[in-house]
């Protein structure tokens, strides 16, 4: 592909138009809109959407634009409480987004009230995830995420809470940051660590129409390291910090500790202690894993909701993360990262919903994406050398091949 691709105004421009003005993306939770006047915004590229709850408690979606003189009308999350006023000559709309006032009415000429309600743009929920499209003769959210949601169902999402959410600007084309999580090659270069816990030879790709999955192997080390055994792999998972699979391990009845040694009781390996300490947890929960395979209930399966959606998908607990342009700048884009955990009903009233943070750009936000994001900006840098026209992909980055076709779909019907 060429270099062009990842620094082109141009091509940046036209994806303004025909990518994200006609595709459905996520704009929020159902649960960041718990009232009616609840509002929260959603940026992508220039343009700014709105998503209200009504006074009848409808979740609408409508281009956050004055319709006097184009003013923003909100920004970041909040409530309104009775209507939205536009804060620059305070024409107002009640919650359902029909004109409710314009001060000073007589100076302008007759217009029909209806021709003045706030722009609609379509939005659906699946799963209490809300969804934007701002073409207003999409086809359905549940047409556009087939066959996704099947494949998703059983880990029932609707169930679980967010527990982290955090914004970060990044100095790269968007396309270079999806890039950057569409594939297990570089996990040898950047996340060495995850190569004691991961098999990144023997992961599997699919494509699902427009999206695309990964499904890598855990609780077992990469063939590439000269050391593969198990006990590689139960000692970095015995590591305070291995995360989600380390955290279940270490609760599994076989584990042991003695004298700095980590070791697995009997010798069961490891994959089937995850396995069974996982199933155990779910059921001593009330969560319902019955929908599950045990590959799902070990395994990192990963999914790309096509175009700026990626998610680490495992029972009982998920990490998505969003890519979305800037406003003005072909290189640069924002990356929104969010947790969510099926919590027990007495660990979600202990633990107050997760604050939004928005951070600095350089600001640690985890140990594997800290390390994403000291090697992307790089690449976005590398996209201007004149030592280089275009870059080449293996079988193994075949889902970064297939977002870059599935976009041109968009951009030139091909
Ligand atoms: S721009 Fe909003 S009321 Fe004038
Ligand atoms: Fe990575």
């Amino acid at each position: 592909m060429p270099t062009e691709r990842y620094i082109s105004e141009e091509l940046w421009r036209l994806e303004q138009n025909q990518v994200w003005k006609r595709v459905w993306q996520w704009a929020c939770l159902e649960e960041d809109l718990p009232n009616p006047g609840s509002y929260v915004e959603y940026q992508v590229g220039d343009q700014s959407v709105l998503v209200l709850r009504g006074d009848d408690g409808v979740v609408r979606a409508f281009h956050n634009v004055c319709q006097h003189r184009g003013n923003r009308l909100r920004s970041g999350t909040g409530t309104a409480r009775e209507d939205i006023a536009c804060p620059y000559h305070r024409w107002t709309w009640d919650l359902r987004g029909d004109l409710k006032h314009v001060p000073d009415r007589d100076g302008f000429p007759d217009f029909d009230d209806a021709c003045f309600s706030l722009n609609s743009v379509r939005c659906e929920i699946w799963e209490g995830f809300v969804f934007v499209n701002l073409d207003s003769k999409a086809e359905s959210l549940l047409d556009y995420l087939s066959p996704l949601t099947e494949r998703l169902a059983p880990y029932h999402f609707g169930e679980h809470t967010r527990t982290r959410s955090v914004t970060m600007p990044l100095a790269a084309n968007w396309k270079t940051i999806v890039d950057g999580f569409l594939d297990v090659y570089h996990l040898q270069g950047v996340h060495p660590q995850l190569l004691k816990v991961l098999d990144d030879v023997n992961t599997t790709y699919e494509l699902l129409g427009r999206h695309s999955a990964m499904y890598m192997p855990m609780g077992v080390a990469s063939p590439r390291l000269r050391d593969h055994s198990e006990q590689v792999v139960i000692d970095e998972l015995a590591r305070a910090g291995s995360g989600f699979h380390g955290k279940l391990l270490r609760q599994s009845e076989y584990f042991m500790e003695e004298g700095g040694k980590a070791s697995l009781r009997d010798g069961v390996p490891v994959r089937q202690a995850l396995l069974e300490v996982g199933r155990i947890e779910g059921e001593a929960q009330g969560r319902d894993y019955s929908g599950l395979s045990d590959e799902q209930m070990v395994d990192d399966h990963h999914y790309f909701l096509f175009p700026n959606t990626v998610c680490n998908v495992y029972a009982g607990h998920f990490i998505t993360a969003r890519i979305r342009p800037d406003a003005t700048d072909a290189e640069r884009c924002y990356f929104d990262m969010f947790i969510f955990n099926w919590l027990s009903d007495e660990e979600r009233s202990e633990r107050r919903a997760a604050r939004h943070a928005a951070v600095d750009e350089g600001t640690e936000v985890g140990r594997v994406p800290d390390q994403d994001f000291s090697a992307l900006p790089n690449v976005q840098l590398g996209m201007h050398s004149d030592g280089l026209e275009s870059i080449l992909l293996s079988e193994q980055e075949i889902r970064v091949l297939h977002f870059h076709q599935v976009l041109d779909q968009l951009l030139f019907g091909e």
